[in-house]
């Protein structure tokens, strides 16, 4: 199997560490906690606490940790100037959200960033439309530094049975002798084209890890509860049990096209996986990033750099002709026989509880996102 980033999986859990309520607290918003969680579990591994001033920078200007070692997207934690002023380096700080401690950190540093040029390099545009860079500027202006360690796991109620640790799912891909691990990122509803990329890249090593993402994602994105019913029923008709695993990766969506593609590679790696799927606009939104540059970017880096071999699909759709899924490089016929719908029509239709054609969405799956819809009203905000 696949060796942990930077050689090491990180663990700073420590849930029976007893935390010091005098403590200054720092309050957590939701890419935080998650991030807390994640560094801790060493899925973000060599990462061991928020990130200081030299790491930052050099992940922001050269897609690098300051050591080298290729990472592509800041994890930081912001404050604001009042709070800044409670704060002393050395202190011992506890995290927290709604009367929480989820986890303490030793502050090593704290720093201004240049958020402009954060927005720039990491999602190429300072656009405050862009769901990323509105985000980031929305956040506090100052960045602590320094390692962290979990006190308390948030809780993942409605799936915590496909909550799996990195240490969990490489166990698991040990026990079930799987050598080669292909993870997959989701934000979306699966459909077909989901599943003949998923397919594809199973025909060719020993298993699938199905790995959506359950952390914050933008207002429009259908929420997660209802993306894992979807994969619930899908795994129970159409998937070969023994060789696929779905778990939940409970990042927030940065929305960084080709820099996040990256960082979602880098982070299944740390997962157990040895290949990683990369499709069109991968981790995109509107019309900031070209259709492949999530694909492209790994050109930047050699493959024992990225340490995850990258599996790189074309737009897929149905073919009426062809009668089967397929991709501008295996199908000859027009655009007219494909059926290609916007994510946009899709949401409309289901809204209006119409199903999508079976050959964009199986029915059980449409099902389900039609019931989600009318159990919870106008779920799905525009
Ligand atoms: S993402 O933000 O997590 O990338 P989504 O859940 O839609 O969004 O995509 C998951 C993965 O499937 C990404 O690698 C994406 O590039 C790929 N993908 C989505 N739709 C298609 C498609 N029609 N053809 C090829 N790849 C696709």
């Amino acid at each position: 199997m696949n060796k942990p980033h930077g050689g090491l999986l990180i663990n700073s859990v420590d849930t029976t560490y007893k935390v010091n309520m005098k403590n200054e607290t720092v309050h957590l918003d939701p890419i935080a906690l998650s991030d807390l969680e994640l560094l801790a579990i060493g899925a973000y591994s060599p990462l061991t606490g928020f990130m200081g001033k030299a790491d930052y920078q050099s992940v922001v200007n050269n897609i690098t940790l300051k050591n080298g070692l290729p990472w592509s997207i800041p994890i930081t934690l912001p404050i604001d100037n009042k709070k800044a002023n409670f704060i002393d380096i050395g202190d011992t700080i506890n995290l927290v959200q709604d009367h929480t401690v989820y986890g303490v950190m030793t502050v090593h540093e704290m720093y201004t960033p240049d958020k402009n040029e954060e927005a720039k390099q990491v999602y190429q545009t300072t656009d405050p439309n862009h769901p990323g860079v509105k985000k980031l500027l929305e956040r506090p202006n100052i960045y602590l530094g320094g390692p962290i360690t979990l006190v308390h796991y948030p809780q993942k109620l409605s799936f915590q049975k496909y909550n799996l640790k990195p240490a969990e799912t490489r166990n698991m891909f040990r026990q079930l002798g799987w050598e080669t691990i292909v993870g997959f990122q989701t934000r979306n509803p699966v459909h077909r084209a989901h599943e003949y990329i998923q397919k594809a890249a199973l025909e060719t090593v020993d298993g699938l890890l199905l790995h959506p993402l359950v952390g914050e994602t933008k207002d429009g994105d259908i929420p997660s509860e209802r993306r894992m019913e979807c994969y619930q029923v899908l795994l129970e008709n159409y998937y070969p049990k023994q060789r696929v695993c779905l778990s939940v990766f409970p990042a927030a969506m940065r929305y960084a096209g080709p820099r996040e593609a990256i960082f979602h590679a880098l982070v299944r790696k740390n997962y157990g996986c040895t290949h990683f799927i990369v499709g069109r606009d991968h981790a995109g939104v509107g019309d900031y990033y070209g259709t492949y540059d999530a694909q492209k970017i790994f050109r930047q880096f050699s493959e024992e750099e990225i340490g995850i071999k990258i599996f790189c699909f074309e737009n897929s759709f149905y073919c009426k002709k062809c009668e089967a899924m397929a991709t501008a490089k295996t199908c000859p016929h027009p655009k007219e026989d494909h059926v290609s719908l916007s994510g946009t029509k899709v949401r409309a239709m289901l809204r209006e509880g119409k199903m999508p054609p079976k050959e964009f969405s199986r029915p059980e799956v449409a099902s389900k996102l039609i019931e989600g819809m009318s159990k919870t009203g106008m779920e799905v905000k525009q």
